[in-house]
């Protein structure tokens, strides 16, 4: 659905990986999680507390919350709002946030 640009040799940037409930994705160094999420097809990004259903990012400006996703333990993290950095850990939310489980 989605697709990188092609950037000139210039402008190219470090290839990266990240993990997606354990499984291994290839991100670019500086894009957004949302970015390195849409172009390796996972979606939904999350699914939502009260009826359980899916949900993916709408507006990519930290205005909708449509993309929250849990990186590295902390829960409720804005996607689009994040940059990529190796090595990082996403889980999809499936329904409310943990309580006491405060990052
Ligand atoms: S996509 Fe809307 S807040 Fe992230």
């Amino acid at each position: 659905m989605f697709r990188a640009m092609t950037l000139p040799v210039s402008e190219q940037r470090t290839v990266v990986e990240i993990f997606v409930e354990g499984r291994r994705v290839v991100a670019r160094e500086g894009e957004t999680l949302a970015a390195a999420l849409l172009n390796s097809d996972v979606v939904p990004f999350r699914y939502t507390p009260v009826s359980g259903k899916p949900r993916a990012p709408l507006c990519l400006m930290g205005v909708c919350f449509d993309c929250l996703v849990e990186v590295d333990g902390a829960q409720n993290v804005q996607s689009c709002m994040v940059r990529v950095e190796a090595g990082m850990q996403v889980k999809i939310p499936r329904g409310a946030r943990r309580a006491g489980d405060v990052k």
